[in-house]
């Protein structure tokens, strides 16, 4: 299992959490499941930026690299993030590698060489990447743009800026050419459409995208070397050239997998050449491109195994918009650390991850009331109504009746370990909390506290203790892959160490219980005021969020050629739609219905219409529920088999599994009519 490399450029915020906690969770649930997995991660320190950085502090690279290291791997300690081994792509092993793989990929004749034209800093003496340029847009002439695209969304190249200034020095940019060296990508193009439209690797819509983005056209060359000076390995047949960081970064996966081989005395090829390793990369959405078609296209021409899942996620946004400095929300993982609970931000992302690509939202009064209710109020509740009553005590020396309530849970594993192993930690969330709601049901019917005054039904009391403290364990078990640190408390407790997902299968009996220890405290809302006030203060040199490449969204698709534009129509036909926001609040499953999903929309106002859509190939009804989707809210409602259908959403796509719903833009609320 591999999480992204982070750049060594700046520090982790829990937008990058996002990656770094779903992976944990799923290599901890493979390891408890009893599968042999290791984690392997890097710090990815070359390129442009580090070179810049470092000269500004007056540094070396390596001085830069070797202190974000250190921070980096500190914030994932902290957040109980553990990797078998994290290394650094700036390292032997790494250009050991890189030297193997490129000398493939020319022996497969796929290199070829390329003068290009490009911005040049005379002042630094460096050739520009497009985010160290800005100028006026060629377009729209709005000054101060960045050297891709600007604000009013045109997009160019750097050369085509007017009045260009170069971001390191201030100096203007000189246009000259260099040689560049470029892999063909287009030879591999049979092998990336089988391999990314196989149906096994990639999430459906990241298939779809890439099948109507870029397999549709010739494949561009990649342009993979930079010229001197650069912080990185020099390509040993092209002196004076250094391959690209994105070069490199991958292969850090194999260099640190490397590593971790040398101090265990461990074979490389067991891991990376043999068929019955599965490789799975964890990876956010805006690096798809390098992973889907580069990354495979690589492994492919050097003779590793290929990935057995590329598992692609969304952003995080908090408080429904883009993390940001100004009102607190880009909040640095140390800072979080200074205030709360690592093990509530585990959860919650847990509650909000689904198998989609979808943004998640962190929500931060959500946050509150989720661990406040869930952690707190239902599953830690169950053991501390329980575990004082048996404390310095044994469980019963046998289970207890306790209305076959330990079997449903034994029963619900299966479903919870496939939401898991599908990356579906939301649904496996809300299936532990409905075995929670059913153990504090039992509790409360039971009322063990009204027995503790009645030394006479001490051994009814130990009863239900003994089936609560079971169902506790049992929630616990299901639990570990996102909330380890309550395991740890939960086997100090019980003195009976949880070890494996076969351990929610049986209850204990004639277990001694200790005292009972709190377990996890309600959150403290002026902790999290705390925490933003601090992220607001913090003058931090940290770059923003990088925003995504538009140049590489290679619009090739075909869509127009098979559905030629419609009648022409007039303002008037057009407003006769009455297109609203509207948020799905429930979605479900139509029973005996192939293509059909129930949707309530709330338009807002209390107001709420029923609709059957034919998106059920394409979505999990679970992850749709919260989404923010357009609806045509005036449409005469129609009488189907399954029921009154009072409008529709609003979705692109041929049908099937491709279909596209529409969301609108962070800010939209339901109701709004979109004109
Ligand atoms: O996008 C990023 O932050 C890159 N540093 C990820 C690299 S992942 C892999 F290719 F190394």
């Amino acid at each position: 299992m591999t999480a992204a490399l982070p750049y060594a450029n700046g520090h982790i915020h829990i937008g990058h959490l996002v990656e770094y906690l779903q992976t944990d969770i799923w290599v901890r649930f493979q390891k408890l499941r009893g599968h042999e997995c290791r984690f392997f991660c890097a710090d990815d320190t070359h390129g442009t930026a580090i070179m810049i950085r470092a000269k500004k502090e007056n540094r070396s690279e390596e001085a830069l690299i070797t202190e974000m290291k250190e921070a980096h791997v500190g914030d994932f300690a902290g957040f109980g993030i553990e990797f078998d081994n994290y290394g650094s792509t700036n390292s032997d092993e790494n250009k050991e590698l890189c030297g193997e793989i490129w000398q493939s990929i020319r022996d497969a004749g796929l290199v070829k060489e390329k003068e290009i034209e490009q911005l040049f800093d005379p002042e630094e003496g460096i050739f520009l990447a497009d985010r160290f340029v800005r100028g006026t847009c060629p377009h729209c002439q709005l000054e101060n743009q960045p050297g891709d695209n600007c604000d009013n969304g045109h997009t160019y190249t750097p050369t085509e800026l007017i009045n260009p200034v170069s971001t390191v020095s201030g100096a203007t940019p000189e246009l000259r050419k260099a040689t560049h060296l470029f892999i063909e990508l287009e030879q591999l193009h049979e092998f990336l459409n089988e391999w990314t439209q196989s149906g096994e690797h990639l999430q459906s819509e990241i298939a779809n995208y890439l099948k109507g983005h870029f397999l549709g056209d010739e494949l561009r060359d990649w342009d993979i070397s930079r010229p001197a000076p650069y912080f990185g390995f020099e390509i040993p047949d092209a002196p004076g050239n250094y391959w690209y960081v994105w070069f490199d970064a991958p292969i850090g996966y194999i260099a640190s997998t490397w590593e971790w081989c040398k101090k265990n005395g461990q074979n490389l090829d067991d891991w990376w050449k043999n068929p019955e390793t599965e490789i799975h990369h964890f990876i956010g959405k805006d690096i798809t491109y390098f992973h889907t078609l580069f990354w495979p296209g690589m492994l492919k021409t050097a003779g590793y195994s290929l990935p057995e899942k590329i598992h692609i996620h969304g952003f995080l946004n908090v408080d429904g918009e883009k993390m940001s400095k100004s009102k607190g929300t880009f909040i640095q993982a140390s800072t979080y650390l200074n205030h709360l609970d690592p093990s509530f931000l585990r959860y919650y992302f847990a509650s909000k991850l689904g198998p989609k690509v979808d943004d998640i939202d962190l929500n931060l009064d959500d946050f509150q009331q989720k661990i406040n209710s869930d952690l707190v109020g239902k599953v830690v509740n169950i053991a501390s109504r329980c575990a004082k009553f048996v404390a310095n005590q044994n469980l019963s020396e046998t289970y207890p009746v306790d209305d076959g309530l330990f079997q449903q849970g034994t029963a619900a594993g299966e479903t919870i370990a496939k939401f898991y192993e599908d990356c579906n930690y939301s649904a496996a969330m809300r299936e532990i909390m409905l075995l929670a709601d059913r153990a504090n049901q039992y509790i409360e019917g039971k009322e063990p506290w009204a027995l503790r005054k009645d030394p006479e039904r001490a051994d009814e009391l130990r009863d239900i203790c003994t089936v609560g403290i079971n169902l506790f364990r049992q929630i616990i078990v299901y639990l570990t892959p996102v909330l380890p640190e309550l395991t740890a408390k939960t086997d100090a407790l019980l003195t009976e160490p949880i070890t494996s997902w076969d351990d929610s299968q049986t209850p204990l009996t004639g277990t001694p219980v200790n005292k009972f220890q709190h377990m996890l405290q309600r959150i403290d809302p002026q902790k999290v005021a705390a925490m933003t006030d601090e992220a607001q203060s913090e003058q931090t040199t940290e770059e923003a969020v990088p925003a995504l490449d538009l140049s590489q969204w290679n619009d090739g698709s075909k869509a127009l050629e098979a559905e030629p534009l419609a009648e022409e129509c007039t303002i008037d036909d057009f407003v006769k739609v009455d297109l609203r926001i509207a948020r799905i609040v429930e979605a479900n499953h139509v029973p005996d219905a192939n293509k059909l999903l129930q949707l309530t929309l709330s338009l807002g106002g209390g107001v709420t219409k029923n609709v059957f859509a034919g998106i059920k190939k394409a979505y999990e009804p679970e992850a749709l529920v919260g989404k923010l989707v357009v609806c045509v809210a005036n449409l005469k409602p129609r009488q189907m088999k399954f029921g009154l259908s009072e409008g529709m959403v609003c979705a692109s796509g041929p049908g099937g599994a491709d279909v596209f719903l529409l969301s609108p833009d962070d800010g939209a609320v339901p109701g709004q009519r979109v004109h």
